[in-house]
């Protein structure tokens, strides 16, 4: 076996990093290195949450995809029923959000607001930022402890509801906001019977609008256990599809206001499950836990992260110029 050698960039311990002893390690050695440490791979996710790979030979959408396959952690998962806009590279492999740059995405587990989430999420660095642009990650067991128990009591005991709607692809709403996804695009096809399929399918209630805009609707819980270690995790999005100054900055607020006010072109909002309000105070306190909680490592090229899913978050920094970093999903 190739030897390498393990570390960490931070104290907190997110993520364990990994990189090859001889830097000449061709990519088939890299495939069987992993192959021979699968558990090594299983069980140290488990306890960190994230994992690093870097220096490795990986070096294109393929390989990333071929990295992934070897670790045997469960198939490909499309990005069915995401509000994020991103673009399909090849089979499950996705750029990761096309989100304006200037905006900063908060911590989050992916897709915690649908029923079928993935086990793990994978990113790989294409093209590094030049400035900021980190994938931010967090420990969703530490958020989970952060946050204060008379808010965690109020997301337990009620559950979540969450709202989104989306235009059909031609739509002007979404020629003036790149990032406001169709209905075409999050169920990728243009087919409402399909659509309607798979919503059926992941339990995911729906609604057509008056000019084919489609409403999505998911009740779900706000904590969960992770399915092998069972500690409990904050695993929703309601800091997401809540509209306010301190998620979106005063300006997004106020341009998102004025271009979404109908309740039927809203594109998310999120309620307690008996639909009563959450108050916002208690959403900007989950902002604030998960600020502190956040980490930040630089990408270097060719780096690959391996998330568990439900153990760690993650989001992204703000950034200039060009940045391109793919990601894929797999789950059961
Ligand atoms: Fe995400």
């Amino acid at each position: 076996m190739k030897k390498v050698a393990i570390k960490f960039l931070n104290e907190d311990k997110l993520p364990l990093v990994i990189e090859p002893v001889d830097k000449n390690i061709t990519f088939t050695e890299f495939l069987e290195f992993i192959e021979d440490n699968r558990e090594f791979f299983k069980q140290n996710l488990l306890k960190y949450g994230g994992i690093l790979l870097r220096n490795f030979p990986i070096e294109n959408d393929k390989a990333f995809a071929s990295v992934i396959k070897s670790l045997q952690m469960g198939n490909f998962i499309n990005y069915i029923g995401g509000d994020s806009p991103r673009k399909k590279v090849i089979e499950g492999v996705y750029t990761s959000t096309e989100a304006p740059a200037w905006f900063k995405i908060p911590l989050h587990n992916e897709l915690s607001y649908v029923k079928n989430y993935p086990g793990h999420i994978f990113f790989y660095c294409e093209t590094p930022p030049i400035e900021k642009g980190q994938t931010i990650i967090g420990d969703a067991r530490k958020i989970y402890r952060d946050i204060h128990d008379e808010v965690k009591v109020k997301f337990m005991t009620k559950g979540l509801k969450y709202v989104s709607c989306y235009p059909y692809k031609r739509d002007f709403m979404t020629h003036f906001n790149k990032s406001h996804k169709s209905w075409t695009n999050v169920f990728e096809t243009e087919d409402k019977q399909e659509v309607e399929k798979k919503c059926l399918a992941n339990d995911i209630s729906f609604k057509w609008h008056k000019n084919d805009w489609l409403e999505i609707s998911q009740v779900l819980p706000s904590v969960i256990s992770h399915p092998a270690t069972q500690e409990k995790v904050w695993f929703n999005q309601a800091h997401h599809f809540d509209f306010n100054p301190k998620f979106l900055g005063w300006s997004g607020y106020l341009g998102t206001k004025l271009l979404y006010f109908r309740k039927n072109t809203l594109l998310h909002s999120v309620t307690y499950a008996d639909q009563t309000k959450i108050a916002r105070k208690d959403l900007y306190h989950i902002l604030d836990v998960l600020d502190k909680n956040t980490i930040y490592f630089p990408w270097q090229k060719n780096d690959m992260l391996i998330l568990d899913n439900v153990l760690a978050m993650h989001g992204r920094e703000t950034f200039t110029g060009k940045r391109r970093i793919l990601t894929a999903m797999t789950g059961e």
